[in-house]
């Protein structure tokens, strides 16, 4: 019997120190311990033992069972320090690591332009204000006097939804919405999205950015105009900028003209960057033409005005050198980063 009881703890302790997971060390733990298990099958055949034996052998069994209980457990602790020592390594941080920085985003080129622009008209006392992207035909068109025959609403330039709905072509279909108000005077900037059915190149892009500029009061005349953008050029390309009025035509304004400003890159002598003519074209403008005046319900007997339209992106390219006008869309921060 003594034989025996060593025989079986011997074999436990083997077991259990070579056993190398927590599962393993409850397998045995039910082998040997359980109700069905080794020892307890010792136990239950004692009264095979001889009565006056059977204390001295319960005492045999009690002590194996401690030992393998003690020997269990002490390889169960030895199991839960490797697994917290690991965790530890795992989960150790090196404060003396160079922290990784956070990456700070900036500015758009065309939000640079398009803030400088705004403070400056801010600056003479105009109110920034926004108008719909998808617009109706009678603001982009017929009431700018555009009737449906003109050739700027061929379909090939303008992004129809339907006969009525559209992508607006330009911004000064926000004129006609702050007319309509009927607030008067009127002195504002609106800035916005435009859209055309244009390839994209290094000058077109289907998407774009305006300004459009509306002004009206009474006695406001084409010396008005001039003045104020004389005023503008100096402000956004420097004080010695001089500008240069054409005539042109839209059929919104009357008289029209476009606008060009001396180059701020030789000053007027002619440069590759003027393509030798001294002046770059900046912007399209005129006084507001009676007709659309009269269409959102302004008396052009009491009251007159001039507008203007400048392409954001235009503004941008001028300003800070850039050659292709793709890149301000491409996002690639190589080239975004430099401004
Ligand atoms: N809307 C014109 C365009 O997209 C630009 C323009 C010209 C706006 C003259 C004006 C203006 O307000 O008076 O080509």
């Amino acid at each position: 019997m003594k034989d025996k009881l060593k025989r079986i703890m011997d074999e436990a302790l083997t077991q259990i120190n070579s056993s190398e997971q927590l599962d393993k060390l409850n397998e045995i733990r039910v082998n040997f311990l359980g109700k069905k298990g080794e020892l307890t099958a010792v136990l239950k055949s004692m009264k095979e033992v001889a009565p006056e034996d059977r204390p001295k052998v319960g005492q045999l069994v009690n002590d194996a069972r401690l030992a393998i209980e003690e020997k269990l457990e002490e390889k169960r602790a030895a199991f839960a320090k490797a697994a917290r020592e690991a965790k530890i390594a795992a989960e150790t941080i090196d404060v003396t690591l160079p922290a990784v920085r956070p990456k700070m985003g900036h500015r758009h080129p065309n939000t640079i332009a398009l803030e400088e622009v705004e403070r400056i008209f801010i600056g003479m006392g105009y109110e920034v204000v926004e108008g719909p992207e998808v617009e109706k035909d009678y603001y982009n068109f017929e009431a700018l006097n555009i009737p449906a025959n003109h050739p700027a609403k061929d379909e090939q330039d303008t992004f129809y939804i339907n006969n009525d709905i559209l992508l607006r072509t330009q911004t000064s279909p926000v004129q006609v919405r702050v007319m309509e108000q009927g607030k008067l005077p009127i002195r504002i900037i609106a800035p916005g999205r435009v859209f055309r059915s244009d390839e994209v190149d290094a000058t077109h892009s289907p998407s774009f950015h305006q300004i459009e500029g509306l002004v009206i009061d009474k006695n406001i005349t084409f010396a008005d105009l001039k003045g104020t953008l004389a005023e503008f050029a100096k402000e956004l390309f420097g004080k010695d900028t001089k500008v240069k009025f054409r005539p042109h035509h839209f059929p919104f304004t009357e008289p029209s003209a476009e606008v060009d400003v001396t180059c701020f890159k030789c000053g007027g002598k002619g440069c590759r960057f003027c393509k030798g003519s001294g002046w770059i074209e900046i912007l399209g403008c005129g006084m507001v033409h009676p007709k659309v005046l009269k269409m959102s319900g302004i008396d052009p007997e009491e009251y007159s005005g001039f507008a203007f339209g400048v392409g954001l992106e235009r503004i941008a390219l001028l300003k800070y050198e850039i050659d292709d006008m793709r890149l301000l869309y491409e996002n690639d921060e190589r080239f975004l980063k430099q401004f």
